[in-house]
């Protein structure tokens, strides 16, 4: 666990960090790129053990507050020494992709180190995962360091319907760093956390329904939800294979897609990357990072019932927007329909329910038998477990609904099959119609609110921040698109957060 300081110790840490500001020529590391990081390690201005030790000490200042961090990488520096140390023997061409730069992973996502892997819950605490998570050995390879583990929704938020978004037994509750006392939502609520506080410049979120798109709105940061199976989900803690997908969390969109390109590609433990591969563009992602994004692009909006979810200062905003995608050179084509759309947002009614307790049984149940040591072995030690501490930890005071739910399915029986057909035709007739006859580039809509359409299909989106409302909570844009479209989402995920630059840092207000 991290330790907990007082927050005085920010003021100190920032205190070194000022001078040592000074000593490296002003350059901040507050807010800073990736490419900004590696620029300033080109120029000798700063070096990666100065950037972990700089993380480490904004985490131990403010992590009590915000707890957007579970643990901390206790190899972190001897990391950062060894990127460092290839900086001084390498030719410059030879160092790619993340070299020296720090990240946090949501606590679902496995490491084969000496951090714990426990999607937030003590009942997974000294599990021993096989392996590195797939795309935790493609960040590795990537030369990124690997900072600690970020909090989370407990279990994803698939434990209870009435745990609050961002608390874990382990991590406590995550909080908004705009404003404290509002929402973070989740469930990878300290990635987005810490993203926003710079306590990391990139962090890797998951998302099953609205999981990445959700905290990035919240706490005004990118995320990108990839294309399920564009990323590995081995090694990830699981919710169901049909919807799980990795992905980044970070400042800028810049960042979010260095970080995308490191992580996506064919894992042998992960069958659905081989099929998704095929999307992924020669030469990578970051191509689409240029100037002129918007430009030629069809951008659908469906207002009923989207237009509904977003308060009047977001609303207000989002037709500011439309103003500014049109400027961009993008056709809006305004006022369409999704089939269906409230059977697809109504989970019970549209069958995701049913399919998510039976895919989390089965899948939860693999991984578990898969680790190589564990306190919990299935679903059913879990609970028992829960059951067992209910006393001790403040989670349990919420139950833990979704799990007995989740128990009593077997499998993927007569009721999950036609829950799972419809789910199919919802998305084919709803938001795979509209996109075809429309040819729509992409669906913009204000918040997370069209993350279910996103989750059913396994489609990717993209969350940019868009404004803050009078009292400074945070809201974001969504660019939805159909399978494999990152290319295009990329483009126009880049046009408007260039064309209106709106994200502003943290101010931590009660
Ligand atoms: C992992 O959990 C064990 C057991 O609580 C603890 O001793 C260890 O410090 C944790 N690892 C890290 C990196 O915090
Ligand atoms: C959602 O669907 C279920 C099952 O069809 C139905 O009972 C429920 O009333 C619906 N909820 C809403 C808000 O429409």
């Amino acid at each position: 666990m991290v330790t907990k300081k007082p927050l005085s110790s920010s003021l100190f840490s920032s205190l070194i960090f000022f001078l040592l500001a000074i000593s490296c020529h002003a350059f901040s590391i507050r807010e800073a790129s990736i490419s900004g990081l590696q620029l300033a390690f080109k120029q000798k201005k700063l070096t990666s053990r100065q950037l972990v030790e700089f993380y480490v000490g904004e985490i131990h200042g403010l992590n009590s507050v915000l707890k957007g961090v579970i643990e901390i990488n206790p190899d972190a520096l001897y990391q950062a020494d060894r990127a460092d140390y290839e900086r001084r023997v390498r030719a410059p061409g030879a160092l790619v992709g993340l070299h020296g730069i720090p990240i946090l992973l949501k606590d679902n996502i496995a490491t084969k180190d000496k951090l714990n892997t426990t999607a937030g819950s003590f009942a997974l605490l000294r599990s021993v995962v096989p392996r590195d998570a797939g795309v935790v050995a493609k960040l590795r390879k990537s030369g990124a360091i690997i900072l600690g583990k970020a909090s989370l929704s407990e279990w994803a938020a698939f434990r209870s319907l009435n745990a609050p978004n961002g608390f874990s037994a382990r991590g406590g509750q995550g909080k908004n760093p705009y404003v404290l006392s509002d929402d973070p939502c989740g469930s990878s609520s300290g990635s987005a956390i810490s993203v926003a506080a710079n306590f990391v410049a990139v962090s890797l979120g998951t998302e099953t329904d609205g999981s990445i798109l959700c905290p990035s709105n919240a706490n005004s940061v990118v995320g990108i939800k990839p294309t399920v199976g564009l990323t590995s989900r081995a090694g990830v803690i699981p919710i169901s294979p049909r919807q799980d997908t990795v992905g980044p969390i970070c400042r800028t969109v810049s960042d979010a897609v260095i970080v995308l390109d490191a992580i996506v590609g064919v894992d042998y433990n992960d069958g659905a990357t081989q099929e998704a591969s095929k999307y992924i563009p020669h030469g990578g992602y970051k191509q689409f990072l240029k100037p002129y994004g918007l430009k030629g692009k069809r951008l659908g909006i469906v207002r009923n019932p989207f237009l509904g979810f977003a308060s009047k200062a977001e609303s207000q905003a989002f037709e500011y927007h439309l103003q500014t995608l049109r400027q961009g050179g993008s056709v809006i084509v305004d006022h369409l329909e999704i089939a269906n759309i409230n059977a697809i947002l109504n989970s019970t009614g549209s069958g995701e329910a049913i399919a998510l307790l039976a895919e989390f049984k089965i899948s939860l149940n693999t991984y578990l038998k898969d680790l190589v040591a564990s306190p919990v072995r299935t679903l059913a030690d879990v609970i028992a477990f829960n059951q067992k501490f209910a006393d001790l930890e403040k989670i349990n005071e919420f139950g833990q609904d979704i799990f007995l739910l989740a128990q009593a399915t077997n499998g993927i029986g007569k009721v999950e099959k036609a829950a799972l057909i419809n789910l199919e035709k919802l998305t084919r007739d709803g938001f795979q119609k509209l996109m075809r006859y429309y040819k729509l580039d992409a669906l913009v809509t204000p918040g997370a609110g069209f993350a279910p359409v996103l989750a059913i299909g396994g489609f990717p989106g993209i969350n940019v921040p868009a404004g803050y409302d009078d009292k400074g909570v945070p809201f974001g844009i969504n660019f939805g698109g159909l399978k494999g479209t990152e290319p295009k989402l990329i483009q126009i995920a880049f046009g408007f957060e260039q064309a209106t630059k709106i994200r502003k840092p943290p101010t931590f207000k009660a």
